[in-house]
This record gives structure tokens, sequence and C-alpha cells, in this order.
């Protein structure tokens, strides 16, 4: 069909209130993360590193940064689940398919679509952590300012956010949006409840 449908702003979705981060604004972004990452692992000598995309927001974010690395990467996913709706804190976390290659010994970088609670990174850190990789570093795209987020350090952020529901960029609302090529921020009256 018409590319232009999908990039040009004037067709946003009716659920969708503005563009956050255009596609513009997305890929140089991350083509400036994708070379941090690289010159401070080249520095360290790590040889191989691990790249961990968290399912399914990281898909498309993971695969962009994984390609401009100039580094030697492995990329492998891991999906997890919150309990509770939406934006809803309820700081349960559910392993959902656990990775396939073994993190001992491996120079390791979750890579995560957004940190908002900080639950699922927190999560994440003790269970990958508590299998001895040889470093662990943590990179998100994008990170939610919210009220009590658990305190677990990230190495690299592509944007920090207010706190809105963002959709795009492989992020969701109820499994919509997703590949939408920019960060949007999505209608209030559509995630908040009554
Ligand atoms: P946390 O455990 O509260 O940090 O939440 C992490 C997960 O919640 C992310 O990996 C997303 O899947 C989801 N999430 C949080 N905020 C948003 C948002 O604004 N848009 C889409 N997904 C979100
Ligand atoms: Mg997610």
């Amino acid at each position: 069909m018409n590319d232009q449908q999908v990039a040009v702003p004037e067709k946003l979705p009716a659920e969708i209130l503005r563009v956050l981060f255009s596609e513009e604004a997305i890929s140089s972004r991350v083509s400036e993360l994708a070379g941090q990452i690289s010159a401070d692992y080249e520095a360290i000598g790590a040889g191989s590193v691990l790249l961990i995309g968290v399912l399914k927001g990281a898909f498309i974010f993971l695969a962009d940064l994984a390609r401009r690395l100039t580094v030697p990467h492995r990329v492998d996913f891991i999906a997890l689940s919150s309990y509770g709706q939406m934006g809803a804190v309820s700081g349960a976390v559910r392993l959902l398919m656990d990775l396939r290659e073994p993190v001992a010994g491996r120079h390791v970088i979750i890579v995560e679509d957004i940190v908002d609670s900080g639950q699922t990174l927190a999560y994440l850190d003790r269970m990958i952590g508590g299998r001895e990789p040889a470093s662990l570093r943590r990179c998100t795209f994008l990170r939610k300012h919210t009220d009590g987020q658990a305190t677990v350090p990230i190495e690299y952020v592509g944007f920090d956010i207010p706190d809105v529901w963002v959709v795009g960029y492989g992020l969701d609302y109820a499994e919509r949006y997703r590949t939408l090529p920019y960060i949007a921020e999505l209608r209030p009256d559509v995630y908040r409840e009554g």
C-alpha cells in the first residue's frame, strides 16, 4: 500500500494523542546507543556480548540496536508476563519462556522496551545475575518517570519520558499499535479507568 500512510503524523489512529519520538529521532538515538555500547565493550575486550531481549516489547528495538553494534554479539530472548492490567503495579512477574543460551561466563546486556515500575527489570536482574554472567548491564529504550520505581541500575537509556502510556516501536496497548514506526502517547481516557 502507501508507505506515507504509516509515517505521516496526520494519519494518527484515533486513540493516539501525539507523537513523542519520530522514526528519525528514534533512529539517531538508537545509533548513539549502539555506538556507546560498542565502544564500552571494545574497551573492556569483552569478546562476544549476549543481548537478551525481553518479549514481546523489545523485539524491534533489539533488532535495530543489534544491527548497529560493531562488537561481536549473539541474540537471545526471554518472555515474561506481569500479573495485573496495563500500568497497574502488581509486583508479580511470571516467566513465560526462558533463554536458550547459557549465561555463565558471558557478557550480558538485558534489553528492555520500557521500564515503568521497574519490577520486570528487577526480576530479570536477580534471575540472570544468579546465573553467574561475566558481567551484566541493562539497556532500556524508554524509562518512565514514576513514583516508587525499583532501584535497579540502568547503564543505557534511550529516552526518559513522563508517566503516560506510550505505544509503537514494539510497545503495545492491548496488543495493538506495536508496529507503528514512532513512539506515541495514548489518549489518557483510553487507558485510565473512570
Ligand atoms: P514494569 O515491570 O512496571 O517496569 O513494566 C514493564 C513492562 O510493562 C514493560 O516491559 C511493558 O511491557 C509494560 N509497559 C509499561 N509501561 C508501558 C507503556 O507505556 N506502554 C506499553 N507498555 C508498557
Ligand atoms: Mg513488555
